[in-house]
Parts: C-alpha cells; structure tokens; sequence
C-alpha cells in the first residue's frame, strides 16, 4: 500500500476550543500502532452527543480535553493496520465503534451487558492504549473523541474499536449504525425487550427517538405513541411506525398525566430519547403500575433525575441503556444484514447530505430541529480502494 507506514495529510473538522464552530484542517494521522488499524472515512454522521460534547461541554458533558476531532457514527475502509492486528486487511469496510468489545473481558463474556471497558478511561481522555493521539494538526496533539474521531478523513482506532461488515453495504447508510440509529432500536429491542401487543411511549423523536419507534415496531407493541416537543417530527415518526404522536406544548397538564390518560392507566414501555432529566423522570411516571418499563437513553453526564419512589416500590423497573445493549463488533455486521435485508430502516433517518467543509451546518441543522441525520461526504464514496486516496496529501 503506497501510504502504509506513512503519515497521511488530510482534512478535518478540528474543535479547537468548546463553544465555536468546527474548522476545516490539514491534519496529519500517524500510521496505527500495535492493535491500531487507520481507516479511511467515507460517510460520518452528526450525533446529538457530538453537538452536546462541542456546545455543552462543562455543562450537561464532563469538559473532554480540546482541541479535538469529533464523530463517533462513520463508516470507511481499511487504509493500513498495525502490528498484531489479525481481524482486518486493506480495503475492508468497516464501522468504528465508540463502544469496544474485546471479547475476552467478563463483561464481553456475559450476556447481561455490552459495556466492554478495555482502553475505556484512554478513550473518555481523548486518547489511544499507549496514552497519545493519532491525530496533529500545526504541530500539536488533537484528542480523538471516544477513540474513534470520524470527522477526518482518516482516523486510527484500536481494533477492538471497529467491526468488518459486507462489501456490498453501501457506507453512506450504514454509518448511522454507528450510534443513534442502533441504540435507539437496541434501547426497545434489548433493554426495554418490548413485548407483542403492549403499549410504549417514545420521548423525543430524533434519530434515537424514530429508532426506538422503529424497535417498538419490530417488536409488535400495538400502540407507540410519539412524543415531541417539535411536531415537524411526527410525520417521520408514523413512517417508523408511531400510531399517536402527541406535543406537550398542547396540554395544560404534565405530559405523563396525558400519557396515562391515553392508555388508561401508563404504558408498558417508555424510552427517553432526549436527554433531559425533566423528560426521563415524566417517562418513568408515564409508565404503568406494577410492570412499567422506563429506558433512558438519552444523555447527561453531569446531572441527576428525581425519582418518585412509590413509582418504584409498586413494581415499575427503571434502566439505561449504552449503545442499545449490543455487543458492538459482534452485532452491528447483523444490523447492517438487516438493512440489507429490508428488515432496517436507515435511508429514512437521512434528511440531509453535506461535504465535510459543511460540517457547521450539519450542527445547525441538528439543532434547530431541522435534520434527522445529516451525512457527511469526507472521501469520494466511487474511490472504495483504498489505494487511491484521490485530493489527498501526502507526506514525503
Ligand atoms: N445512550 C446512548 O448510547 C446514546 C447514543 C446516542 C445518543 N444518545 C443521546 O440520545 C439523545 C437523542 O439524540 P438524537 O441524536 O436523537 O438527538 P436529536 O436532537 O436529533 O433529537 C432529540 C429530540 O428531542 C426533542 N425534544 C427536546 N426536548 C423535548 C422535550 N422536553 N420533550 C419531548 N421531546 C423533546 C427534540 O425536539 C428532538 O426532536 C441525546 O441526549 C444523545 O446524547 C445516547
Ligand atoms: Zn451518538
Ligand atoms: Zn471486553
């Protein structure tokens, strides 16, 4: 491979400081080191937790150390692997996962969790196994965000942190599976295990938020009920297969109260799709006595939910939910199938399409309630081989 072994010069979207708007770089990506692979990205999506980690950082985010390069829901193509890598080549397509799985931990042993913690607190930090970033731009070190940094147009993950999917997965659909889209379907598949006929409540219909109503349906609840506080929301949300959509902004009363109004008594599910903690504890009060389910997944690092224990005492189960449950390199190959399959939605969550120099927009877009998904082209997606590396710079 002409580049392996090589720093590769490349756009991205560097976050120099919290708060301002992203900036377009030449970075420099060092090869991958041992148990690294460096991966070129096609497509990459913009999350609400990327927005959170840039705007809202201190505030609803622990502050993760800057500059950094964003992203955790891309998808490219194997450019190069470092020593002791065995499970990728050149030109395999592939999803970075912000969430590891190494197989080999208790926690990837067991079936009741996903949560892997191997380079976990490296990650949270902004950086790789051995302590240092991948990435420099102007001579100084750029923090990789999660371990994976999607907004560049090469990154360099370890490979615990990147899953091989078919060669025929088209990567700007399937990049969403790299975060909203799985967890919002996992957090009714897995955690909430939605039964047949019952009845869920989906606060906050984002990506996350329409996934989830997508999981409920899969699931066969016979009624979801959509819930936001933007009801330019609710027609997407009947494509994925809400059958009430409801705004809080219309009702005197607190939204669970409807809730419970509406199903005679609470739903058998509700999942909090926003993030706010005012919304996770009006999902939780939504549900119904004695069995109710209530699912965060929306996020929040720096704040606490009221609970109402009598809620608890009469029998209803209050949980979270990390990437939907799945064990990331083991199951999100079988998402992609599922997409492929025609049992997945991904083209509907994609409302938007902007090359990497818009990136701020995909942000704005995001924010002011416009967008699902927004992708974002970084590498011309016709130029799969890896070799080619068309608009590119390279170090001599
Ligand atoms: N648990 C995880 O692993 C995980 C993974 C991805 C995202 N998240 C989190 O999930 C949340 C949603 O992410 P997203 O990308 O879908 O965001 P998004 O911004 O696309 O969607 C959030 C939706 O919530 C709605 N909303 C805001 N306030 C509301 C309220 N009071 N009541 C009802 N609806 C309200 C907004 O109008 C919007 O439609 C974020 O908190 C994000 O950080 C968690
Ligand atoms: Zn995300
Ligand atoms: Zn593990």
């Amino acid at each position: 491979m002409e580049t392996t072994g090589q720093v590769i010069r490349c756009k991205a979207a560097v976050a120099w400081v919290p708060g301002k708007p992203l900036s377009i770089e030449e970075v420099e990506v060092a090869p991958p080191k041992t148990h690294e692979v460096r991966v070129k990205i096609i497509s990459t999506s913009v999350c609400h937790t990327d927005w959170e980690n840039l705007y809202d950082a201190g505030k609803g985010m622990m502050s993760r150390p800057f500059p950094l390069v964003l992203g955790h829901e891309g998808a490219g193509v194997v450019e190069s692997v470092g020593p002791g890598v065995t499970g990728f080549t050149a030109g395999d397509k592939v999803i970075p996962l912000f969430l590891p799985y190494c197989g080999e931990c208790e926690r990837c042993q067991s079936v009741k969790t996903n949560h892997c913690r191997k380079n976990w607190e490296k990650a949270q930090r902004g950086v790789m196994a051995d302590g240092t970033s991948r990435i420099s731009c102007q001579g100084q070190q750029v923090h990789q965000f999660l371990g994976v940094s999607t907004f560049s147009q090469y990154t360099v993950v370890s490979d615990v942190s990147l899953t091989k999917i078919r060669s025929d997965a088209p990567l700007d659909k399937v990049c969403l599976l790299g975060c909203g889209v799985s967890t919002g379907y996992g957090a009714a598949l897995n955690a909430g295990k939605v039964e047949k006929d019952s009845s869920c409540a989906v606060f906050g219909l984002g990506a996350v938020g329409l996934a989830a109503v997508m999981g409920c349906k899969a699931a066969m609840a016979k009624r979801i009920i959509g819930i936001d506080i933007n009801p330019k929301k609710f027609e997407k949300a009947k494509v994925f297969g809400a059958t009430d959509c409801i705004n809080p902004a219309d009702y005197p009363q607190p939204i669970q109260e409807v809730v419970v109004e509406m199903t005679r008594g609470g739903v058998d599910y509700a999942l909090e799709c926003v993030g706010r903690t005012n919304v996770m504890s009006a999902a939780l009060e939504s549900t119904r006595d004695a069995w109710g389910t209530c699912v965060i997944a929306g996020w929040t690092e720096t704040e606490d939910m009221k609970v109402q224990v009598t809620k608890i005492l009469m029998g209803r189960t209050l949980k979270g939910t990390y990437f939907g449950g799945w064990k990331s390199v083991p199951d999100v190959p079988k998402l992609v199938d599922d997409y492929m399959n025609n049992k997945l939605l991904l083209e509907e969550f994609i409302t938007h399409n902007v090359p990497l120099e818009q990136i701020n927009v995909a942000f704005d877009l995001l924010k002011g309630g416009e967008s699902i998904r927004t992708v974002i082209s970084l590498c011309d997606p016709e130029d799969d081989d890896a070799t080619q590396n068309k608009g590119l710079l390279f170090k001599q």
